[in-house]
């Protein structure tokens, strides 16, 4: 089976416990170091855009800095208002120390 898995970034280089932007493309992905392992979402809120990467994370939600909206950042499914969409995620994992994410589909 062919191995399209790409890399962001090695896991050293985040920070523990918390999210860390990584540019990708046109993209920035937030990486999130979950007390359940690491997940990737799109950073950008759904709600009006804000970088989630500047929010508060506690190791499972992330809340948005603008106007509080919260997700949890292992499902993307949106948890407290203004935010009612979920967010993109991204099919993660980590390999030899880096973490990499499932090729997009458009
Ligand atoms: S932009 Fe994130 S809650 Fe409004």
């Amino acid at each position: 089976m062919a191995d399209n898995w790409q890399t962001l970034i090695s896991q050293d280089a985040l920070e523990p416990g918390d999210v860390t932007p990584v540019p990708f493309g046109e993209l920035v992905l937030a990486v999130y170091d979950t007390v359940n392992g690491i997940f990737v979402s799109d950073s950008r809120c759904t709600h009006a855009g804000a970088n989630l990467c500047d929010g508060y994370f506690d190791g499972k939600h992330i809340e948005c800095p603008l106007h509080q909206g919260l997700f949890d950042a292992r499902t993307g499914q949106a948890k407290a208002a203004p935010v009612v969409r979920p967010l993109k995620m991204f099919k993660a994992r980590v390999e030899n120390g880096f973490v990499q994410i499932a090729p997009i589909s458009k």
